[in-house]
Protein backbone atom coordinates (compact mmCIF):
# COMPACT_ATOMS: atom_id res chain seq x y z
CA UNK A 1 0.00 0.00 0.00
CA UNK A 2 2.71 2.27 0.19
CA UNK A 3 3.52 4.92 -2.84
CA UNK A 4 6.66 7.20 -2.55
CA UNK A 5 4.13 10.16 -4.27
CA UNK A 6 1.52 9.45 -1.73
CA UNK A 7 0.78 10.85 1.33
CA UNK A 8 1.15 10.09 5.16
CA UNK A 9 -2.23 9.57 6.38
CA UNK A 10 -3.63 9.21 9.95
CA UNK A 11 -6.89 7.47 11.01
CA UNK A 12 -8.17 8.71 14.33
CA UNK A 13 -10.83 5.99 15.87
CA UNK A 14 -9.05 3.36 13.63
CA UNK A 15 -10.94 0.73 16.00
CA UNK A 16 -14.05 1.95 15.65
CA UNK A 17 -17.28 1.04 13.31
CA UNK A 18 -16.87 3.92 11.19
CA UNK A 19 -12.59 3.75 11.58
CA UNK A 20 -11.97 0.26 10.21
CA UNK A 21 -14.12 1.49 7.43
CA UNK A 22 -12.17 4.14 6.82
CA UNK A 23 -9.31 1.75 6.78
CA UNK A 24 -11.32 -0.34 3.98
CA UNK A 25 -11.91 2.36 2.32
CA UNK A 26 -8.85 3.86 1.57
CA UNK A 27 -7.86 0.37 0.33
CA UNK A 28 -10.50 -0.52 -1.68
CA UNK A 29 -10.49 3.11 -3.14
CA UNK A 30 -6.69 2.72 -3.57
CA UNK A 31 -5.90 6.22 -2.13
CA UNK A 32 -2.53 7.08 -2.49
CA UNK A 33 -0.87 6.32 0.69
CA UNK A 34 3.13 6.84 1.86
CA UNK A 35 2.55 5.63 4.90
CA UNK A 36 -0.84 5.44 7.32
CA UNK A 37 -0.90 5.28 11.02
CA UNK A 38 -3.95 4.33 12.83
CA UNK A 39 -4.17 6.23 15.92
CA UNK A 40 -7.30 5.39 19.00
CA UNK A 41 -7.08 5.64 22.91
CA UNK A 42 -4.76 3.88 25.15
CA UNK A 43 -7.44 1.12 25.42
CA UNK A 44 -6.83 -0.23 21.71
CA UNK A 45 -3.10 0.75 21.70
CA UNK A 46 -0.85 -1.34 20.90
CA UNK A 47 -2.93 -3.61 18.77
CA UNK A 48 -2.09 -5.06 15.82
CA UNK A 49 -3.87 -4.65 12.65
CA UNK A 50 -3.40 -5.98 8.93
CA UNK A 51 -3.73 -3.78 6.43
CA UNK A 52 -3.51 -5.24 2.52
CA UNK A 53 -0.94 -7.17 4.26
CA UNK A 54 0.92 -4.90 5.96
CA UNK A 55 0.56 -5.26 9.65
CA UNK A 56 0.11 -1.93 11.46
CA UNK A 57 -0.11 -1.11 15.53
CA UNK A 58 -2.34 0.73 16.55
CA UNK A 59 -0.86 3.98 18.67
CA UNK A 60 -2.78 6.43 21.36
CA UNK A 61 -3.30 9.49 19.75
CA UNK A 62 -1.84 12.74 21.26
CA UNK A 63 -0.71 15.79 19.48
CA UNK A 64 2.81 14.73 18.72
CA UNK A 65 0.89 11.81 16.72
CA UNK A 66 0.51 14.30 13.88
CA UNK A 67 4.04 15.58 13.22
CA UNK A 68 4.19 14.54 9.61
CA UNK A 69 0.83 13.39 8.73
CA UNK A 70 -0.68 15.12 5.46
CA UNK A 71 -4.15 14.37 6.04
CA UNK A 72 -6.00 13.19 9.15
CA UNK A 73 -9.25 11.56 9.15
CA UNK A 74 -10.93 11.73 12.48
CA UNK A 75 -13.64 9.36 13.77
CA UNK A 76 -13.01 9.12 17.38
CA UNK A 77 -15.98 11.61 18.96
CA UNK A 78 -16.59 15.16 19.04
CA UNK A 79 -14.33 15.82 22.50
CA UNK A 80 -11.24 14.09 20.94
CA UNK A 81 -12.04 16.04 17.41
CA UNK A 82 -12.04 19.42 19.48
CA UNK A 83 -8.66 18.54 21.17
CA UNK A 84 -7.03 17.26 18.76
CA UNK A 85 -8.19 18.22 14.91
CA UNK A 86 -6.70 21.56 15.59
CA UNK A 87 -2.92 20.14 16.73
CA UNK A 88 -3.37 18.40 13.41
CA UNK A 89 -4.01 21.22 11.75
CA UNK A 90 -1.23 23.23 13.58
CA UNK A 91 1.33 20.11 12.58
CA UNK A 92 0.49 21.41 8.22
CA UNK A 93 -2.34 18.28 8.26
CA UNK A 94 -5.76 18.96 6.65
CA UNK A 95 -8.34 17.19 8.62
CA UNK A 96 -11.60 15.61 7.43
CA UNK A 97 -13.81 15.14 10.70
CA UNK A 98 -16.51 13.40 10.93
CA UNK A 99 -17.85 14.38 14.19
CA UNK A 100 -20.48 16.99 14.82
CA UNK A 101 -17.57 18.97 17.04
CA UNK A 102 -17.04 21.59 14.15
CA UNK A 103 -20.16 20.88 11.41
CA UNK A 104 -21.62 24.27 12.03
CA UNK A 105 -18.92 26.72 12.66
CA UNK A 106 -19.06 29.36 9.94
CA UNK A 107 -15.60 29.08 8.83
CA UNK A 108 -15.22 25.20 8.46
CA UNK A 109 -16.90 23.50 4.92
CA UNK A 110 -19.54 20.93 5.40
CA UNK A 111 -19.09 18.95 2.42
CA UNK A 112 -20.62 16.32 0.34
CA UNK A 113 -18.90 16.08 -2.94
CA UNK A 114 -21.75 15.64 -5.11
CA UNK A 115 -23.34 18.54 -3.35
CA UNK A 116 -21.29 21.49 -2.64
CA UNK A 117 -17.48 20.21 -3.18
CA UNK A 118 -16.50 24.34 -4.55
CA UNK A 119 -16.81 24.65 -0.45
CA UNK A 120 -13.58 22.38 -0.11
CA UNK A 121 -11.31 25.92 -1.27
CA UNK A 122 -12.71 28.00 2.01
CA UNK A 123 -11.09 25.92 4.80
CA UNK A 124 -9.08 26.72 7.68
CA UNK A 125 -7.66 23.02 7.89
CA UNK A 126 -10.17 21.48 9.06
CA UNK A 127 -13.03 20.10 6.54
CA UNK A 128 -16.64 18.65 8.43
CA UNK A 129 -18.02 15.60 7.19
CA UNK A 130 -22.09 15.94 7.52
CA UNK A 131 -24.38 13.41 9.90
CA UNK A 132 -24.48 10.46 8.32
CA UNK A 133 -28.49 10.15 7.91
CA UNK A 134 -27.57 14.20 6.25
CA UNK A 135 -25.82 13.31 3.73
CA UNK A 136 -27.70 10.66 1.96
CA UNK A 137 -30.60 12.85 1.86
CA UNK A 138 -28.64 15.97 0.42
CA UNK A 139 -27.40 14.06 -2.81
CA UNK A 140 -30.70 12.44 -3.55
CA UNK A 141 -32.44 15.84 -3.29
CA UNK A 142 -29.49 18.43 -4.68
CA UNK A 143 -30.07 17.16 -8.35
CA UNK A 144 -34.10 18.14 -7.41
CA UNK A 145 -33.32 21.21 -5.55
CA UNK A 146 -30.81 22.44 -8.86
CA UNK A 147 -33.49 22.23 -11.57
CA UNK A 148 -36.98 22.72 -10.22
CA UNK A 149 -35.75 24.50 -6.95
CA UNK A 150 -36.85 23.14 -3.52
CA UNK A 151 -39.10 24.84 -0.95
CA UNK A 152 -39.26 22.21 1.94
CA UNK A 153 -38.50 19.25 2.89
CA UNK A 154 -40.13 16.36 5.33
CA UNK A 155 -37.99 13.32 6.58
CA UNK A 156 -38.62 10.54 9.07
CA UNK A 157 -35.48 8.16 9.24
CA UNK A 158 -35.09 3.79 10.15
CA UNK A 159 -31.80 4.40 11.34
CA UNK A 160 -29.27 1.12 11.91
CA UNK A 161 -27.72 0.64 15.28
CA UNK A 162 -24.43 1.29 13.72
CA UNK A 163 -24.77 4.51 13.43
CA UNK A 164 -24.12 4.61 17.47
CA UNK A 165 -21.03 2.42 16.79
CA UNK A 166 -19.47 -0.42 17.31
CA UNK A 167 -20.27 -1.27 20.96
CA UNK A 168 -24.22 -0.96 19.72
CA UNK A 169 -23.95 -3.18 17.04
CA UNK A 170 -22.75 -5.66 20.13
CA UNK A 171 -25.87 -4.82 21.96
CA UNK A 172 -28.13 -5.45 19.54
CA UNK A 173 -27.14 -9.07 18.67
CA UNK A 174 -26.37 -9.95 22.33
CA UNK A 175 -30.08 -8.55 22.88
CA UNK A 176 -31.34 -10.99 19.88
CA UNK A 177 -29.70 -14.11 21.48
CA UNK A 178 -31.10 -13.25 24.74
CA UNK A 179 -34.84 -13.33 23.58
CA UNK A 180 -34.42 -15.76 21.02
CA UNK A 181 -33.17 -18.07 24.41
CA UNK A 182 -35.87 -16.41 26.47
CA UNK A 183 -33.13 -14.93 28.72
CA UNK A 184 -33.43 -11.21 30.12
CA UNK A 185 -32.44 -8.69 28.39
CA UNK A 186 -30.59 -6.36 29.31
CA UNK A 187 -29.60 -2.32 27.50
CA UNK A 188 -27.05 0.19 27.89
CA UNK A 189 -26.29 1.54 25.09
CA UNK A 190 -29.02 2.92 23.05
CA UNK A 191 -31.00 5.37 22.71
CA UNK A 192 -28.27 7.40 23.93
CA UNK A 193 -24.63 5.94 25.87
CA UNK A 194 -24.50 8.91 28.47
CA UNK A 195 -28.51 9.60 28.16
CA UNK A 196 -30.54 8.37 31.95
CA UNK A 197 -32.46 5.82 30.50
CA UNK A 198 -31.81 2.86 27.97
CA UNK A 199 -34.04 0.36 26.00
CA UNK A 200 -34.02 -2.70 24.04
CA UNK A 201 -33.71 -1.89 20.62
CA UNK A 202 -34.29 -5.77 19.69
CA UNK A 203 -37.42 -6.51 17.93
CA UNK A 204 -38.45 -2.54 19.07
CA UNK A 205 -38.01 0.51 17.40
CA UNK A 206 -36.81 3.91 19.28
CA UNK A 207 -37.72 7.31 18.53
CA UNK A 208 -34.75 8.87 19.92
CA UNK A 209 -31.14 9.56 18.63
CA UNK A 210 -29.21 11.56 20.42
CA UNK A 211 -30.65 14.03 22.83
CA UNK A 212 -33.72 15.61 23.28
CA UNK A 213 -33.20 19.68 23.00
CA UNK A 214 -35.41 22.29 24.42
CA UNK A 215 -37.14 22.81 20.99
CA UNK A 216 -38.55 18.89 21.35
CA UNK A 217 -36.45 17.63 18.63
CA UNK A 218 -33.76 15.52 19.16
CA UNK A 219 -29.70 16.65 18.40
CA UNK A 220 -29.98 13.97 15.84
CA UNK A 221 -33.02 15.87 14.29
CA UNK A 222 -31.47 19.37 14.77
CA UNK A 223 -28.36 17.91 12.62
CA UNK A 224 -30.27 16.51 9.97
CA UNK A 225 -31.79 20.61 9.72
CA UNK A 226 -28.96 22.66 10.27
CA UNK A 227 -26.62 20.52 8.28
CA UNK A 228 -29.20 20.49 5.26
CA UNK A 229 -29.52 23.91 4.90
CA UNK A 230 -25.76 24.62 5.60
CA UNK A 231 -25.03 21.89 2.45
CA UNK A 232 -27.47 24.01 -0.07
CA UNK A 233 -26.62 27.23 0.97
CA UNK A 234 -30.19 27.53 1.77
CA UNK A 235 -31.19 29.28 4.77
CA UNK A 236 -34.87 29.53 3.87
CA UNK A 237 -35.28 26.32 2.96
CA UNK A 238 -38.18 24.64 5.34
CA UNK A 239 -37.00 21.41 6.77
CA UNK A 240 -38.38 18.99 9.87
CA UNK A 241 -37.07 15.56 10.88
CA UNK A 242 -38.22 12.87 12.66
CA UNK A 243 -35.01 10.02 13.74
CA UNK A 244 -35.83 6.52 14.80
CA UNK A 245 -33.45 3.94 15.27
CA UNK A 246 -34.22 0.19 14.51
CA UNK A 247 -32.83 -3.37 15.08
CA UNK A 248 -30.92 -3.38 11.64
CA UNK A 249 -27.17 -3.32 12.12
CA UNK A 250 -25.90 -1.56 8.88
CA UNK A 251 -27.84 0.76 6.08
CA UNK A 252 -30.19 3.66 6.99
CA UNK A 253 -33.16 4.26 5.06
CA UNK A 254 -35.01 7.77 4.96
CA UNK A 255 -38.80 8.30 3.87
CA UNK A 256 -38.15 12.27 2.26
CA UNK A 257 -41.40 14.26 1.41
CA UNK A 258 -40.48 17.43 -0.05
CA UNK A 259 -41.77 20.41 -2.53
CA UNK A 260 -40.16 21.48 -5.42
CA UNK A 261 -40.70 25.38 -6.48
CA UNK A 262 -41.50 24.70 -10.23
CA UNK A 263 -45.45 23.68 -11.62
CA UNK A 264 -46.07 21.03 -13.56
CA UNK A 265 -43.37 18.65 -12.84
CA UNK A 266 -43.96 15.01 -13.60
CA UNK A 267 -42.88 11.97 -11.60
CA UNK A 268 -41.47 10.45 -14.52
CA UNK A 269 -39.11 13.64 -14.94
CA UNK A 270 -37.98 13.45 -10.89
CA UNK A 271 -36.77 9.73 -11.39
CA UNK A 272 -35.48 10.71 -15.40
CA UNK A 273 -33.19 13.18 -13.19
CA UNK A 274 -32.10 11.11 -10.22
CA UNK A 275 -31.46 8.14 -12.82
CA UNK A 276 -28.46 10.03 -14.38
CA UNK A 277 -27.55 11.83 -10.62
CA UNK A 278 -24.07 11.44 -9.69
CA UNK A 279 -23.83 9.09 -6.41
CA UNK A 280 -27.38 8.04 -7.00
CA UNK A 281 -28.80 4.61 -8.09
CA UNK A 282 -32.53 4.36 -8.97
CA UNK A 283 -34.01 1.35 -7.85
CA UNK A 284 -38.01 1.97 -8.39
CA UNK A 285 -39.84 -1.10 -10.54
CA UNK A 286 -42.85 -0.81 -7.82
CA UNK A 287 -44.47 -3.39 -10.50
CA UNK A 288 -41.58 -5.84 -9.82
CA UNK A 289 -41.53 -5.12 -6.00
CA UNK A 290 -38.12 -3.47 -6.88
CA UNK A 291 -36.95 -0.77 -4.39
CA UNK A 292 -33.85 0.02 -2.08
CA UNK A 293 -33.74 -1.79 1.14
CA UNK A 294 -30.53 -1.81 3.48
CA UNK A 295 -29.38 -5.46 3.56
CA UNK A 296 -28.56 -4.63 0.01
CA UNK A 297 -27.06 -2.04 0.40
CA UNK A 298 -24.38 -2.68 2.84
CA UNK A 299 -20.88 -2.20 1.12
CA UNK A 300 -22.08 -0.14 -1.36
CA UNK A 301 -20.89 3.68 -1.73
CA UNK A 302 -24.08 4.74 -3.15
CA UNK A 303 -27.37 6.12 -2.20
CA UNK A 304 -30.24 4.43 -3.54
CA UNK A 305 -33.39 6.03 -4.02
CA UNK A 306 -36.90 4.36 -5.30
CA UNK A 307 -40.77 4.49 -4.20
CA UNK A 308 -41.00 7.87 -6.13
CA UNK A 309 -44.20 9.27 -5.89
CA UNK A 310 -46.87 12.61 -6.45
CA UNK A 311 -48.17 13.45 -3.46
CA UNK A 312 -51.96 13.24 -4.20
CA UNK A 313 -52.85 16.48 -2.83
CA UNK A 314 -49.87 19.05 -2.93
CA UNK A 315 -49.10 19.34 -6.47
CA UNK A 316 -45.79 20.30 -5.73
CA UNK A 317 -45.09 17.41 -3.42
CA UNK A 318 -43.29 14.20 -3.73
CA UNK A 319 -42.22 11.52 -1.62
CA UNK A 320 -39.42 8.86 -1.97
CA UNK A 321 -37.50 6.30 -0.38
CA UNK A 322 -33.70 6.52 0.72
CA UNK A 323 -31.35 4.12 1.61
CA UNK A 324 -27.80 4.16 2.02
CA UNK A 325 -24.54 2.55 3.95
CA UNK A 326 -24.30 4.96 6.83
CA UNK A 327 -20.64 3.50 7.48
CA UNK A 328 -20.19 4.06 3.73
CA UNK A 329 -21.76 7.24 2.44
CA UNK A 330 -22.70 8.04 5.24
CA UNK A 331 -19.01 8.17 7.11
CA UNK A 332 -16.14 6.26 5.59
CA UNK A 333 -16.66 6.94 1.72
CA UNK A 334 -17.32 10.58 2.71
CA UNK A 335 -14.52 11.09 3.97
CA UNK A 336 -12.23 9.07 1.39
CA UNK A 337 -14.13 11.10 -1.63
CA UNK A 338 -13.68 14.08 0.00
CA UNK A 339 -9.70 13.12 0.68
CA UNK A 340 -9.52 12.50 -2.98
CA UNK A 341 -10.90 15.47 -4.08
CA UNK A 342 -8.91 17.84 -1.55
CA UNK A 343 -5.90 15.87 -3.70
CA UNK A 344 -7.25 15.81 -7.30
CA UNK A 345 -7.72 19.51 -6.65
CA UNK A 346 -4.40 20.58 -5.69
CA UNK A 347 -5.48 21.67 -1.91
CA UNK A 348 -3.94 18.94 -0.44
CA UNK A 349 0.22 18.34 -0.84
CA UNK A 350 2.35 15.52 0.46
CA UNK A 351 5.13 17.00 2.79
N1 LIG B 1 -21.36 5.18 13.00
C1 LIG B 1 -21.79 6.05 12.11
O1 LIG B 1 -22.63 5.75 11.23
C2 LIG B 1 -21.24 7.42 12.08
C3 LIG B 1 -21.49 8.20 10.98
C4 LIG B 1 -20.96 9.48 10.93
C5 LIG B 1 -20.21 9.94 11.98
N2 LIG B 1 -19.99 9.17 13.07
C6 LIG B 1 -19.18 9.75 14.14
O2 LIG B 1 -17.90 9.15 14.16
C7 LIG B 1 -17.41 9.04 15.50
C8 LIG B 1 -17.03 7.61 15.80
O3 LIG B 1 -18.15 6.78 15.62
P1 LIG B 1 -18.08 5.19 15.62
O4 LIG B 1 -19.44 4.77 15.30
O5 LIG B 1 -16.94 4.68 14.80
O6 LIG B 1 -17.74 4.90 17.19
P2 LIG B 1 -17.08 3.63 17.87
O7 LIG B 1 -17.33 2.39 17.12
O8 LIG B 1 -17.51 3.71 19.30
O9 LIG B 1 -15.48 3.93 17.80
C9 LIG B 1 -14.87 4.97 18.50
C10 LIG B 1 -13.41 5.08 18.12
O10 LIG B 1 -12.82 6.23 18.73
C11 LIG B 1 -11.69 5.86 19.51
N3 LIG B 1 -11.56 6.69 20.70
C12 LIG B 1 -12.42 6.80 21.74
N4 LIG B 1 -11.92 7.68 22.66
C13 LIG B 1 -10.75 8.12 22.18
C14 LIG B 1 -9.75 9.03 22.66
N5 LIG B 1 -9.89 9.67 23.82
N6 LIG B 1 -8.66 9.26 21.88
C15 LIG B 1 -8.50 8.63 20.70
N7 LIG B 1 -9.40 7.75 20.20
C16 LIG B 1 -10.51 7.50 20.92
C17 LIG B 1 -11.97 4.42 19.88
O11 LIG B 1 -10.75 3.79 20.25
P3 LIG B 1 -10.67 2.55 21.31
O12 LIG B 1 -10.72 1.30 20.47
O13 LIG B 1 -9.32 2.76 21.93
O14 LIG B 1 -11.80 2.70 22.26
C18 LIG B 1 -12.55 3.89 18.57
O15 LIG B 1 -11.51 3.69 17.64
C19 LIG B 1 -18.53 9.61 16.38
O16 LIG B 1 -18.25 10.96 16.66
C20 LIG B 1 -19.76 9.47 15.54
O17 LIG B 1 -20.72 10.43 15.85
C21 LIG B 1 -20.46 7.91 13.14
Amino acid sequence: MSQQNGFHVAVVGATGAVGQQMVETLVKEKFPIKKLTLLSSARSAGKKVVVNGEEIIVEEAKPESFEGIDIALFSAGGSVSKELAPEAVKRGAIVVDNTSAFRMDENTPLVVPEVNEKDLHNHNGIIANPNCSTIQMVVALEPIRQKYGLKRVIVSTYQAVSGAGASAVEELMEQTKSILNNQEVSANILPVKSDQKHYQIAFNAIPQIDKFQDNGFTFEEMKMINETKKIMHSSELQVSATCVRLPVAVGHSESVYFEIETDNVQVNEIKALLKDAPGVILQDDPENQFYPMPADCVGKNDVFVGRIRKDLDETKGFHMWVVSDNLLKGAAWNSVQIAERLVELGIVKSK
